[in-house]
């Protein structure tokens, strides 16, 4: 009934986000026949060799292993800042919108939201929010950023460099959630490191379009890692032989990174091919990376009806986020799944 699927587990055409990859064969075999220990005791050599490689290719000292994104972002903080300091960070980030306002019960610290448009401010606002010392002020622990950012869009480096001056000016440090940092340096045409130097400490994900089925990186200092490791540990972070694990991240690096071009040349296509729904607005100016984000245009239009009308065609998309739907590509998503996608959407608002 439905078109070819790309991996023999998958059922469905989802592209409801990149999360929902499916580890690679290879990344299966790799897993197998991982050679592992105790990370906890340090001597996993499959998590040690993926923590070194990580942190060769973001440019700096070392690397952490930890569960999820939001545990990365969520430990950085934690490392960064003391009980009662400020964050910085732009109000559309995943850090304000999408992890349960962890900072608050994980780290003790408030989120001073910065006015955005897709992860960049005016670097003016950032420079009127830092604290001064004064005994009523808490004290401005950290400028937290995001890129790609979770809008589909890339910020360059030269804003990269803008927003964080200040921030490096008054001496507090910078976090970058590069959840998707490796589907920005496709877009911007450089290395991630390049991308990782305007920040002290840096996260990915393994598992979004590098189709790991667990993990992520934080990436900074010696120094800080070294902190960072015991408050993985508080956190509850500490995996055992995390090397079954780590063997799918080594081969994202090597093998799936550069891939992640693929699926942003499937997102153009699917958007072109959406655009000839008189019903459906894309949003060009969000479609950067593997996103492809829409409204749409019809009266009496029940966004349910539309996700349960895929659904039962064997297509899974997300509700709609303030008006807005997003589609997201990736490795299980092939052309010809993109043209049978739009077929359904044709047929819906026929
Ligand atoms: C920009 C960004 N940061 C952090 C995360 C959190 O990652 P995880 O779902 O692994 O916690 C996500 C997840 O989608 C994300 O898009």
């Amino acid at each position: 009934m439905f078109t070819q699927i790309n991996h023999k587990h998958q059922k469905h055409i989802d592209l409801r986000s990149d999360t929902v990859t499916l580890p690679t064969d290879e990344m299966l075999d790799a897993m197998r026949l991982a050679d592992v220990g105790d990370d906890v005791y340090g001597d996993d050599p499959t998590v040690n060799r993926l923590e070194k490689e990580s942190a060769l290719v973001m440019g700096k000292e070392a690397a952490l292993f930890v569960p999820s994104g939001t545990f990365a972002n969520q430990v950085a903080i934690l490392t960064h800042t003391f009980r009662g300091d400020e964050i910085l960070v732009p109000e559309s980030n995943h850090i304000v919108q999408h992890e349960v306002g962890s900072a608050a019960v994980i780290s003790s610290v408030q989120l001073r939201t910065l006015p955005d448009l897709y992860g960049v401010v005016d670097p003016g606002y950032i420079r009127l929010r830092i604290r001064e010392k004064d005994i009523h002020y808490p004290r401005t622990g950290l400028l937290a950023l995001e890129n790609a950012h979770s809008s589909g869009t890339v910020v360059s480096l030269e804003n990269l460099d803008i927003m964080t001056e200040p921030a490096y000016k008054a001496g507090i440090p910078v976090h970058l959630d590069g959840a998707r940092i490796f589907n920005a340096a496709h877009v911007l045409g450089v290395e991630a490191s390049q991308i990782a130097r305007c920040a002290d400490s840096v996260m990915f994900c393994l598992s979004k379009g590098l189709c790991c089925p667990v993990g992520s990186i934080l990436a900074g200092r010696a120094s800080f890692i070294e902190r960072a490791r015991k408050m993985r540990k508080l956190m509850g972070g500490g995996m055992r032989q995390a090397g079954y694990l780590a063997a799918a991240g080594l081969v994202a690096l090597h093998k799936m990174v550069k891939r992640l071009s693929e699926d942003h040349e499937n997102a153009r296509y699917l958007a072109q091919l959406l655009d000839s729904v008189r019903e459906i607005e894309v949003h060009h100016e969000q479609l950067k990376i593997n996103m492809v984000f829409f409204s749409v245009y019809q009266q009496n239009f029940s966004p349910s009806k539309l996700v349960d009308y895929l659904l039962s065609h064997g297509v899974k998309i997300n509700p709609p986020m303030d008006g807005s739907f997003r589609l997201v590509t990736h490795n299980g998503i092939q052309r010809e799944n993109i043209q049978y996608v739009h077929a359904i959407f044709k047929e819906f608002f026929f």
